[in-house]
């Protein structure tokens, strides 16, 4: 098998995607199908993290919408990681994959805490790392947790799994003359008010010079090549790449 770009990234699969169709819990096929492109990672000997939402359980900002407290809900929406993070452990584990999975908040029953050096030495070892609960923080998303968490292991470049093939001007779901991006800049993706990631995620990205890639998961082949580098949903990176929309197809 050729070489990939990349020798360590870290993935971010949304916690809506494993939800499918259902658009609650996790639906087995689709935790299948993402630990079978992990897996795929592993064979081309990319060292990869994952930072896995909770959205498909339970959201801190629909929480606090519903009158509980903010902080309180995110704490929720963390918990909710856990629970996802655990079953991708289970699912690749089965697929004979070695995993490790480090929570940001204690619980030590059943995850490691969260230790950098540790995570480096796990990755360093070929293992596929899980960091479960996001920040640990409230009023931190999984996104913000993912770039974080990518700087921190020195990862080369931050995946973004989602269900939609990319970052578009308009919504794609609602309007049929969205057009997609195949790079932009993260002021780009600032000023314009694409909602790929929220601001403090997209600013620490911009402030570490952090690649981004935003891809659709769901699509088998997809993960394979952007590791080979080739051009697969929009890049978005600093002011030197040139803004313009993909090719269709
Ligand atoms: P190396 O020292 O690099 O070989 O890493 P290792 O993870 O294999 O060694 P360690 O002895 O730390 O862990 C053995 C097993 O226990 C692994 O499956 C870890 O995920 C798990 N483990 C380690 N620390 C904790 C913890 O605090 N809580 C839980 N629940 N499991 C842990």
């Amino acid at each position: 098998m050729s070489q990939a770009k990349y020798q360590r990234v870290l993935l971010k699969v949304s916690g809506e995607l494993l939800a499918g169709d259902e658009g609650f819990g996790i639906n087995p096929s689709m935790i299948d199908d993402v630990a079978d492109q992990i897996k795929e990672m592993v064979a081309m000997k990319v060292e990869t993290a994952i930072v896995i939402g909770g959205g498909n359980i339970f959201r801190g900002i629909a929480g606090s919408a519903a009158g509980m407290d903010r902080v309180s809900a995110d704490y929720m929406g963390m918990l909710a990681t856990v629970l996802n993070a655990l079953a991708l452990q289970s699912i690749l584990e089965q697929k004979g994959v070695f995993t490790r999975v480090q929570s940001a908040i204690e619980m030590k029953e059943l995850a490691e805490v969260y230790i950098r050096r540790k995570a480096i030495r796990h990755l360093e070892k070929k293992r596929v790392v899980i960091f479960a609960a996001g920040t640990g923080n409230p009023y931190f998303s999984t996104d913000t947790a993912a770039v974080l968490r990518s700087i921190e292991i020195d990862a080369e470049v931050i995946l973004k799994g989602t269900k939609v093939d990319g970052v578009f001007d308009k919504d794609p779901m609602k309007d049929p003359t969205a057009k997609q991006y195949s790079e932009l800049t993260y002021l780009n993706v600032i000023d314009r008010g694409l909602k790929i990631m929220d601001s403090t995620a997209v600013t620490l990205c911009m402030d570490n010079n952090l690649p981004l890639i935003v891809f659709n998961l769901n699509e088998k082949e997809n993960i394979r090549k952007v590791l080979m580098g080739e051009p697969v949903g929009t890049l978005i990176s600093k002011a030197d790449a040139v803004e313009r929309e993909a090719h269709a197809g």
